[in-house]
């Protein structure tokens, strides 16, 4: 499915996973006590059109399949609640960061994150948002026919993160003397793990004193084959009841995109080059918005491990 070089437009590929998130977004956004306010998932998602992206963002299933997998209203419920928290998580990380004075962030594989036209920047920050050039002219073409303006300084960066990328982030302004702050939100997983340690590499190499990063880890048992045969053997089920019930609606096959790779612990990395790093497990997370993980559930969400890391401002 995946190869070195491939590229992918919002509706393809790597590119139908952002529309997965906003379609996330959009649900708890529109829910009756939502976590996040995200206005602009629903508008990425009708410029879309149907795709199996809808999945998680509309939960209700046919009742023959509810019958035959009780757990799984519940089960997309927690997802919705894994992506409302991972959203504030990273929500709460910048808007610290560019109150403590930090004026330039990166969003990596920003996808359609709309932070840069949603959250309450105070003056002077710019976001760098990175991600592939037919996912953020997707992005920017559809707010700029709603109308909608950013809400700081907003710069495209329109890179592979498998390649050589910040000669362009350079070229856009970024400033690699002066304190920075940085996200990699539903992006390692999709990497292979040679890109994954030499983007940190990188970003090592871009950090002043003072900057802070904050990065969705994989689970500790990501690549581990009997997680994964789980997860399958369970969602080959829904997609066999769901061809007969609804075939209309697609079953998305994310994983299929993923790297099952070995890589090291993203905090261990961060500690090893000098990082002070606080790690939060999704259970601890969720818990901590009031989404805590159904306990009947045996793997309600993914074990993410939420990394922020900070660089001393005096080394
Ligand atoms: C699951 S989405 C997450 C988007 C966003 N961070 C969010 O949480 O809403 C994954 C994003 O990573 C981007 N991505 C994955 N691999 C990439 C690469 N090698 N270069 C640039 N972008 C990449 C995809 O284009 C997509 O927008």
């Amino acid at each position: 499915m995946r190869t070195d070089n491939d590229t992918w437009e919002i509706t393809e590929s790597v590119g139908a996973t952002a529309l997965g998130v906003a379609a996330a977004r959009a649900a708890d956004t529109e829910s009756q006590d939502p976590l996040i306010n995200d206005p602009f998932a629903r508008i990425f998602l009708d410029a879309a059109g149907e795709g199996p992206w809808d999945w998680f963002g509309a939960p209700k299933l046919p009742a023959e399949v509810v019958e035959a997998e009780p757990e799984l209203p519940l089960r997309m419920q927690s997802m919705l609640d894994f992506f409302a928290s991972r959203t504030k998580f990273f929500d709460d990380f910048f808007l610290d960061a560019a109150n403590a004075g930090i004026r330039q962030l990166v969003i990596l594989a920003a996808g359609l994150d709309a932070r840069s036209w949603r959250l309450p920047w105070p003056d002077g920050v710019t976001v760098y948002e990175l991600d592939q050039p037919q996912v953020l002219n997707f992005k920017t073409s559809t707010l700029h026919e709603h109308g909608g303006e950013p809400t700081c300084r907003r710069v495209d960066v329109p890179v592979d993160l498998r390649q050589e990328w910040p000669t362009a982030l350079q070229q856009a302004g970024f400033d690699a003397a002066a304190p920075s702050a940085w996200s990699a939100e539903g992006l390692l997983m999709y990497l292979p793990a040679t890109a994954q340690e030499l983007l940190f590499d990188r970003i090592q190499g871009l950090t002043a004193p003072g900057s802070r990063v904050a990065v969705e880890g994989l689970a500790p048992n990501f690549a581990e084959q009997e997680a994964l045969a789980q997860r399958r053997e369970r969602m080959e089920r829904v997609r066999v009841l769901m061809a007969e019930a609804d075939p209309q609606r697609e079953v998305p096959r994310n994983d299929e995109l993923w790297y099952f790779e070995d890589r090291e612990d993203v905090g261990d990395w961060l500690r090893r080059h000098g990082w002070q790093v606080s790690v939060t497990s999704s259970a601890e997370l969720m818990a901590g918005y009031g989404r805590a993980i159904p306990t009947q559930l045996d793997d309600g969400a993914p074990q993410a491990l939420f990394v922020s890391a900070q660089l001393s401002a005096n080394t």
